[in-house]
C-alpha cells in the first residue's frame, strides 16, 4: 500500500508541474485545457510534417513569413495524441470544445487561403497527400466524399469554391469538403482573415443524445454569444470511428496562403465507460489513503523529491483528493497500470514459447492483451532488488511518458505487484538489431542489407537528436546498444529501454556480470570517462552511438572476441583507417553489396564518435547531416588519441592505451559500482551544453 501511495503522489506532482491542466469534474468527463502552447506542450500532440508548436501557438500549416513560396500548396494536421471513445452501441458521447484562432495574412496584397478546420479523425496521421487547397487537409481529390474517411469537421473557409457560399464561411463537413450545412460569417461581423489580424474564439457544443451541434464564434475576450453561427444535426456514431482523435487541419493554396494558428484549446468529452467510473473511485480512495500514509511515513525518496520540487509544489500545497478522481486516469497518454493477472494471461503465463529475448535486467515476452487484440512486448524484470524504489521508477515513467518520437519505442503501461515489475511496450515485429546482425532465433540466416543499415543509423541518430536537443530538457539514453535498437514492421529503428538504467540499481550487476549472463558487448558501448565519473552524459551516448555505427557496418560486436589482436572493434577499425584500408572493415556477410562512399562515411563517423575525449565527439545534429551526406565526415587522426583524465590535464599514467588492459583495470575501480546514490546521475541532465 505504501508503494502504491507513493506512485500516486508522484503522478500528482507530475500533474501539478505540467503545463497541461487535466481535470475531471465530479461527474464523468475527460477534459484538457491549454491556455497557450509553450514548446513543452508539444508532447501531447501528433504533428504532420510542416506543423509545429511555435510562438506559443499550434501552427497547423508552416509558420513563416520569410519564405512565402514555402507557404503555397501546404496542408497540415495537429491532433491530440490520445483517442476518445465517442460512441457505444446505445449512446453517443457529448463533447464541448473551445479554441481561439488567428488566421494571419502574411501579405496584404494576396488573397488568403484556404482555411482551417476542427477535425474528428480516425487516426493521428497527417493529412492525405494532395489535400492542400480547397481540401483543407481533410481529404483529397481521390478520397473526397468517401464514407471510409471517417471524418467530421467544422471548417473556417477563406476561399470560395464552386460549392461554397462565399470566401468567409463556416461549414459542417462529413467525409468531404462540400459542407452539409454552411453559413457566411459576414452577417455576424466576423472576417476570418482580416487585413489587421484578429483573434477569434470558437465554441463547438455537441449533444450526443440529440445529435445536435452548435458553433459559436466571436472576438477573443468577448463572452460566448447566445446565437450560434451554425447549428445542425449530426449523428456522430454513423460517421466517425468509435475511438477517434480531435484536432485541427488546415491548408494553403496554389496562389493564396495564410498562417493557420490555434492559440488556446479546451476540450471536455463525456466518458462513456462505466468501468472507468469505478476505477476513478478506486484511484480516489488510493490517493486519500496515500496522503494519510505519506503524512505518517514520509519516505526519504519522496522527501528528496519534495525538496527538489518545493517551489512548484507550494503553488499546489493542498491536495483535495476527491477533486482528483479520474484525473490520473485521464492523464493524456499516461502509460496505464496493468494488473498482473492481465499480463500473465496475455503472455500465456509467461510461456517460454512467447519469449522474445533476454536483456540485462529481465526477459521480454510477446503478449496479446485480452479483448484488445493488440500485440505487446512485456518485459519482466528478473530481480526485484534491482529496483531502487518504485518511487524513482514512477518519476522516470512520467519523463518517459512525455517523450514522443517516431524512433522511440512507446511504453504502453506497467505493473508492479507482489514484488514483480513488468513493463509493457509496443510490439516490434522485427525484433532487435543485434538479432539481425548476428542471426538470432527469429532472424534466421537473413543478412541485414546495406540500405536497412543506413536507415537504422539515420533513425537512431534522429532519436538521439530528439532526446539530446529537441525535447525541453536534455534526456540521456544511457544504455544505447544494438539489443536496445528495435525494428518495426517497416524495419525502421526505434530506441527502447531509455532511462531505465537509473531506476535499476547497478550495485549488484557489474558489466562483467552482465557479459557473463549472456548480454555480450555491453562493455564496448561505455565511454572511457564513465569509468571515472560514473555519470552518463550526452557525450557518453554519442560514444555508444559510435560503437553502434561501427557495429552496423562491420557486423561485429563492439567488444569482440574473434579479432586476434584486438578486444575492441574500434581499435581494429582505427588501425585499418591508419593503413588506408578502412573499407576492409565492412561486414563480409554483405558480400560486397554496399555503397563504398556511405560505408567510409559511417566508419569515419563511428571513429569520430569513439574519440576518447568527450568534447571531441560530434553532436547529434552534425551526425544527422553527415549520415545524410550533406556534410562531409570529420577528419579522423591516423592514431587513436590518448585518453586523458581529467580531460583538461595532460595525460598521466593511463595515457596512450585505449585497449582492454586499461579498461579492465578500471573495471575494478569502485567509482563505477559505488552505492546506488553515487550512480544516480540525473536522467534529465541539467547540462544542456554538454560540458564534461
Ligand atoms: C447501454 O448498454 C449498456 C450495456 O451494453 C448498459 O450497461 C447501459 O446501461 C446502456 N445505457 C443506456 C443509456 O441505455
Ligand atoms: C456542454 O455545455 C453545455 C452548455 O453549457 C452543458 O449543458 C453540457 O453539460 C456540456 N457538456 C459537456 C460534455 O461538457
Ligand atoms: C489521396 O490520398 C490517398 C491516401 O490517403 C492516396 O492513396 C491518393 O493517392 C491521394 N490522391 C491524390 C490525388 O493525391
Ligand atoms: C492574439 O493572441 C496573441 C497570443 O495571445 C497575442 O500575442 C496577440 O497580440 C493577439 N492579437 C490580437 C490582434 O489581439
Ligand atoms: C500548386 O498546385 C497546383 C495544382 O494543384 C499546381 O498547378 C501548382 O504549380 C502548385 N504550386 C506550387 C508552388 O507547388
Amino acid at each position: 500500500m505504501r508503494l502504491f501511495s507513493f506512485n500516486l503522489l508522484s503522478l500528482l506532482f507530475f500533474l501539478s508541474t505540467s503545463h497541461l491542466l487535466v481535470s475531471s469534474s465530479p461527474s464523468n468527463y475527460f477534459s484538457f485545457s491549454f491556455p497557450s502552447f509553450p514548446s513543452s506542450t508539444s508532447n501531447n500532440f501528433d504533428f504532420s510534417t510542416d506543423a509545429s508548436v511555435s510562438q506559443g501557438a499550434l501552427q497547423i500549416t508552416p509558420d513563416t513569413i520569410n519564405d512565402l513560396a514555402y507557404l503555397l500548396n501546404r496542408s497540415g494536421r495537429i491532433l491530440y495524441s490520445r483517442s476518445f471513445r465517442l460512441w457505444e452501441s446505445n449512446r453517443t458521447a457529448s463533447f464541448n470544445t473551445s479554441f481561439s484562432i488567428n488566421i494571419y495574412r502574411p501579405s496584404n496584397t494576396t488573397p488568403t487561403g484556404e482555411g482551417l478546420a476542427f477535425i474528428i479523425a480516425p487516426d493521428a496521421d497527417g493529412p492525405p497527400p494532395g489535400s492542400y487547397g480547397g481540401f483543407l487537409g481533410l481529404t483529397n481529390s481521390t478520397t473526397d466524399g468517401r464514407s471510409s474517411n471517417r471524418i467530421v469537421a467544422v471548417e473556417f473557409d477563406t476561399v470560395k469554391q464552386a460549392y461554397d457560399p462565399d470566401d468567409n464561411h463556416v461549414g459542417l463537413d462529413i467525409n468531404g469538403v462540400t459542407s452539409e450545412i454552411s453559413a457566411s460569417l459576414t452577417p455576424f461581423g466576423i472576417q476570418i482573415a482580416p487585413v489587421e489580424a484578429v483573434n477569434y474564439t470558437v465554441w463547438i457544443d455537441y449533444d450526443g443524445r440529440q445529435g445536435a451541434i452548435g458553433v459559436y464564434m466571436t472576438r477573443k475576450g468577448e463572452p460566448k454569444p447566445e446565437k450560434p453561427v451554425l447549428a445542425g444535426k449530426v449523428d456522430l456514431s454513423r460517421y466517425v470511428n468509435q475511438d477517434s482523435y480531435f484536432g485541427f487541419a488546415a491548408a494553403t493554396g496554389a496562389k493564396d496562403y495564410e498562417l493557420n494558428c490555434v492559440l488556446d484549446w479546451t476540450l471536455t468529452v463525456e466518458n462513456l465507460d462505466d468501468e472507468d467510473k469505478k476505477g476513478g473511485w478506486k484511484v480516489a480512495a488510493g490517493i486519500a489513503a496515500g496522503v494519510v500514509v505519506l503524512a505518517v511515513v514520509a519516505g526519504t525518496a519522496t522527501a528528496l523529491w519534495y525538496s527538489k520540487n518545493r517551489r512548484k509544489r507550494e503553488k499546489k500545497a493542498m491536495v483535495d483528493p476527491s477533486a482528483l478522481a479520474g484525473t490520473l486516469k485521464s492523464l493524456p497518454g499516461m502509460p496505464r497500470e496493468f494488473e498482473y493477472k492481465e499480463l500473465r494471461k496475455a503472455t500465456n503465463g509467461f510461456d517460454e514459447r512467447m519469449k522474445l529475448g533476454q536483456g540485462g535486467f529481465g526477459i521480454v515476452y510477446k503478449g496479446v492483451i485480452a479483448g484488445e487484440a493488440t500485440e505487446v512486448a512485456v518485459k519482466k524484470f528478473s530481480r526485484e532488488d534491482n529496483m531502487n524504489s518504485q518511487d524513482d521508477f514512477l518519476k522516470e515513467l512520467t519523463v518517459i511518458n512525455r517523450l514522443r518520437h517516431k524512433h522511440l519505442v512507446r511504453l504502453l503501461g506497467w505493473c508492479h505487484e507482489n514484488g514483480v515489475l513488468l513493463l509493457v511496450y509496443d510490439y516490434m515485429p522485427n525484433g532487435s538489431l543485434d538479432q539481425h546482425l548476428y542471426g538470432g532465433s527469429t532472424a534466421g540466416q537473413f543478412v541485414l542489407p546495406w540500405n536497412r543499415r543506413i536507415q537504422v543509423a539515420a533513425d537512431v541518430a534522429s532519436a538521439l537528436h530528439y532526446l539530446h536537443h529537441e525535447y525541453d530538457e536534455c534526456v540521456v539514453h544511457r544504455d544505447l546498444k544494438s539489443s536496445n535498437v528495435m525494428l518495426d514492421a517497416a524495419f525502421h529503428a526505434r530506441l527502447g529501454d531509455f532511462g531505465l538504467a537509473r531506476v535499476l540499481d547497478t550495485d549488484k550487476t557489474s558489466y562483467a556480470e552482465l557479459e557473463a549472463a549472456g548480454v555480450p558487448g555491453t562493455l564496448g558501448y561505455i565511454a572511457p570517462e564513465c569509468f571515472h565519473t560514473a555519470k552518463a552524459t550526452r557525450e557518453s551516448d554519442l560514444f555508444a552511438f559510435g560503437a553502434l555505427l561501427l557495429e552496423l557496418v562491420c557486423g561485429r560486436r563492439p567488444r569482440c572476441t574473434d579479432l586476434s589482436n584486438f578486444n575492441f572493434l574500434v581499435d581494429w577499425v582505427w588501425i585499418l583507417h591508419r593503413d588506408g584500408r578502412i573499407l576492409e572493415a565492412v561486414d563480409e556477410k554483405l558480400e560486397g553489396n554496399f555503397v563504398a562512399d556511405e560505408a567510409r562515411r559511417m566508419l569515419l563517423l563511428g571513429l569520430a564518435c569513439s574519440h576518447p575525449l568527450p568534447g571531441e565527439r560530434p553532436k547529434a545534429g552534425v551526425i544527422i547531416q553527415i549520415l545524410a551526406g550533406s556534410v562531409s565526415p570529420p577528419v579522423v587522426p591516423a592514431f587513436k588519441p590518448a585518453f586523458m583524465w581529467p580531460a583538461a590535464e595532460p595525460a598521466r599514467h593511463e595515457g596512450g592505451s585505449g585497449g582492454l588492459s586499461s579498461m579492465s583495470s578500471l573495471l575494478t575501480s569502485s567509482s563505477l559500482y559505488g552505492s546506488s546514490t553515487a550512480w544516480t546521475p540525473p536522467y534529465v541532465s541539467s547540462d544542456r551544453h554538454g560540458d564534461v
